[in-house]
């Protein structure tokens, strides 16, 4: 007789292992009635075992040796949230190499160093599964891999960093300013241990970059992301796409155009009837186009112990069907064989706002839209509020599509000029021309 069951065991009891060992020990009932096997919590190894975690742990399976998790040979699936780059790979190589699957949350070590990872797990046959690593609770790898196979990718949009979303969203609902409102996120405990992760678009980046390998069949590629977060993003800004209909979101986006795929993460106006525009707080959402299954979108909670736990447990789940009933599956993440080459940032095109801080004199806006014109950047519409004839007013210009070089040539023009006071702020706009 086969197997009856699988044993795991947790490295990292943080806030997700938490939410995973009791998602594993409160639902088992539920969980082993479903699958139509029991899933076995055999050990959880972390470096600080005597703080409550508020669940009853059972006797004897916390342990401060990651050692006792990856060479317990009665263990068939090793789940990795340390987090991190080292010594998380460290382990999940080693858990490997002792012929365990594995499960993992590690949005950073996947986009960055995922390669080597998938790369041995493929020469040993084991899954390496991370349902977790991208929008918490959000069955999203799933939805890429599986539920729309059948598809060409149009093209993806996501709000997949809970704590900037929350920092966008109080900044419009309170017209307050960024740095205050992060403060109280970090307080909230949203923010990643580095805030920086977070704010300047680097968490959202590894998330596109995984979202982006399976979607197009391309290498992982967190270099090539184009990044830049929502720290200089303004309370006059929010309320100047306010004024204009537009929410200001942190967007992940990557789409198939003339056979290449745009990877971006900036801010962005978004109209306020596109559903993705309403996603507040720290709500994930993701939109995906398919060319068979038209669009799509997906919310819920990206971060927490219960919605990652939730997310954990779906692969430790789906890996032990693996383990008794066989068939192991393919992570969706290749290294080569793309019909897709990545575009240069500079060759994407968009639409745009423009914020000058420009000096209120006669021929200013003739002098910044002489240059626009010779960047072939169409204006949309102007929007001046203010009048002062010392200091600098905002000068609002919305474009029609333009490409991305034209744009920051132009802009690098019209920063030299004197009549401009200070940096230009340039947001991308998303909407119908
Ligand atoms: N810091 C992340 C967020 C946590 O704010 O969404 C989940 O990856």
């Amino acid at each position: 007789m086969g197997k009856q069951g699988v044993n795991v065991g947790i490295i990292g009891f943080g806030t997700v292992g938490t939410g995973t060992a009791r998602i594993l020990l409160e639902n088992a009932g539920v969980i082993a009635k479903r699958a139509g096997f029991p899933v076995v919590l055999k050990k959880i190894a972390d470096r600080d075992i005597t703080r409550d975690r508020g669940i009853p742990v059972p006797e004897g399976i916390l342990t401060a040796h990651a050692d006792d998790v990856l060479n317990d040979p009665d263990i068939d699936i090793v789940v990795e949230l340390v987090g991190g780059i080292h010594p998380a790979k460290d382990f999940i190589l080693q858990a490997i190499a002792n012929g365990k699957h594995v499960v993992t949350a590690n949005k950073a070590l996947l986009a960055t160093e995922g390669a080597d990872i998938f790369a041995a797990a493929d020469q040993k046959g084991v899954e390496v599964c991370f349902e977790a690593a991208v929008a918490g609770g959000i069955p999203i790898i799933k939805v890429l891999r599986e539920g729309l196979i059948a598809n060409n990718m149009v093209s993806i949009f996501g709000i997949i960093n809970g704590t900037s979303n929350y920092i966008l969203t109080k900044m419009t609902a309170e017209k307050a300013e960024f740095a205050d409102v992060l403060k109280e996120a970090q307080a909230l405990g949203y923010a990643e241990a580095d805030p920086t992760f977070d704010i300047e678009g680097i968490d959202t980046a590894h998330k596109l970059t995984i979202l982006a390998s399976l979607a197009y069949g391309i290498p992982l590629s967190f270099d090539a992301v184009y990044k830049e977060g929502i720290t200089k993003i303004t309370s006059e800004d929010i309320a100047f796409a306010t004024e204009l209909g537009y929410k200001i979101k942190l967007l992940a986006i990557t789409r198939a155009v003339d056979g290449q795929v745009e990877l971006r993460v900036h801010p962005t106006m978004v109209p306020n009837d596109y559903l993705i525009s309403k996603i507040d707080g720290v709500f994930n959402a993701i939109y995906v186009e398919g060319d068979a299954v038209g669009a799509t979108l997906y919310y819920g909670r990206g971060a927490g112990d219960m919605p990652t736990g939730s997310a954990v447990v779906a692969d430790i789940v789906d890996t032990a069907r693996t383990i008794l009933h066989g068939g192991k599956r393919s992570s969706g993440i290749s290294g080569s064989g793309s019909a897709y080459t990545i575009r240069q940032m500079g060759d994407v095109e968009s639409m745009y706002y423009f914020r000058f801080s420009a000096l209120d004199q006669p021929g200013t806006l003739s002098k910044i839209s002489g240059i626009l014109g010779k960047y072939n950047i169409s204006i949309a519409s102007v929007i001046q509020k203010g009048r002062s004839a010392s200091s600098s007013v905002p000068l609002v210009v919305l474009t029609h599509t333009a490409k991305e070089k034209d744009v920051a040539n132009a802009i690098a023009e019209i920063d030299a000029m004197p009549v401009v006071a200070d940096k230009t702020l340039v947001l991308r706009v998303e909407g119908k021309e």
